[in-house]
């Protein structure tokens, strides 16, 4: 992949936005007749299921209990773990009340259309809207889970160049829980990009503390192979490749940092976000826009 060394950091040697390649991939039998029956088997129940998902967000117990199902059987994620750091897993009744609830703004990082799935299903409320930060600076809404599932898949890079409103009004997210991308874009999972640069954490954060509480999750799938989509791809061929694999072997770990306390700053969000420096923080040329730049010539190779 030396084509591609441009896009490579030089202090840490991570490509953030280098797909991951499934080992699977090259399997002939898995592939001409394992995954095209087991898609067949699974699609229709896949689609029949949707309606009903759609219609219980009213009743979130049930709404979870679907979702966790949907979750595991098409997508292969056999488990959501949701952690709060300084809080021992076994206790479970401080981690489930620190779970993401209204009037949380959550800053998470993205890679994958799973991640939005997996959020809605440990946030305590129904009103589940997700934002992220444009290059500009602004914030701007992306909207429903369902909406940032395929903002994920889009690369997360072709809708910011139309769509700008300038800036959103938070008040209108009132008793909603939001998820900021605060990458503003979606990477393979390996490291954790600078804000973009015109976003003013320190106002953001001060103009709004008093309405809202800041909170962090650093979101962590494994395999990466599996859920990762740093480069834009049709709704089509996810499904596809999701739906037609049977490995129940997917495994999210969620954690969260709910005191983002005083010194607000983004190399201590960052910090946090990276599990304190476990995961690297890479130099100050990734962004949106280096991203743009890597899809255009990975496509470019790749045709
Ligand atoms: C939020 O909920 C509170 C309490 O239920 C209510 O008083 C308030 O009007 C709501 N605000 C908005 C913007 O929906
Ligand atoms: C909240 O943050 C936004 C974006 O930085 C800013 O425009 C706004 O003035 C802040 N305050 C409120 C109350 O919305
Ligand atoms: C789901 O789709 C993603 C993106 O194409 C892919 O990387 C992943 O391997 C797929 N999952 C499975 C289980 O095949
Ligand atoms: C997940 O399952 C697939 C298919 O069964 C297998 O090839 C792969 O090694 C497993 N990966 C992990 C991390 O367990
Ligand atoms: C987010 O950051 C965490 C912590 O550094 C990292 O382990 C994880 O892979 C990243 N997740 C995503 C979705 O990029």
């Amino acid at each position: 992949m030396e084509k591609f060394s441009d896009f490579r950091d030089k202090g840490t040697g991570i490509s953030p936005f280098m797909p991951i390649p499934n080992p699977d991939d090259d399997k002939v039998l898995m592939k001409y007749l394992i995954n095209p029956i087991v898609f067949a088997i699974k699609l229709p129940f896949a689609i029949a299921l949707v309606p009903l998902l759609l219609l219980t967000t009213i009743v979130p117990q049930l709404h979870k209990l679907l979702l966790g199902i949907y979750l595991t059987v098409f997508f292969n994620v056999k488990q959501v773990e949701f952690l709060v750091d300084g809080v021992k897993k076994s206790n479970t009744k401080v981690i489930n009340a620190k779970k993401p609830h209204i009037n949380d703004i959550v800053f998470i990082n993205f890679s994958s259309p799973l991640d939005s799935l997996a959020l809605d299903l440990t946030s305590q409320t129904r009103n589940n809207i997700f934002l992220y930060i444009a290059k500009d600076g602004s914030i701007q809404e992306i909207g429903s889970p369902k909406a940032a599932f395929i903002f994920a898949l889009t690369g997360a890079t072709s809708i910011q160049s139309n769509n700008v409103d300038e800036s959103l009004n938070l008040q209108k997210y009132k008793n909603k829980t939001v998820f900021l991308i605060i990458e503003g874009t979606t990477t393979n999972n390996k490291a954790i990009l600078k804000f973009p640069k015109a976003f003013n954490l320190k106002l953001f954060v001060e103009t709004n503390k008093s309405q809202f509480k800041f909170k962090a999750v650093n979101i962590k799938s494994h395999p990466t192979y599996l859920t990762v989509s740093p480069i834009p791809q049709s709704l089509h061929s996810f499904i596809y490749k999701n739906l037609s694999s049977i490995c129940f072997n997917v495994s999210y770990k969620l954690k969260l940092f709910d005191d983002l306390g005083t010194s607000f700053t983004e190399d201590n969000v960052r910090e946090k976000m990276s599990n304190f420096g476990r995961l690297k923080l890479i130099s100050e040329d990734f962004d949106v826009d280096t991203k743009a730049r890597f899809v255009k010539s990975y496509n470019r190779v790749k045709r």
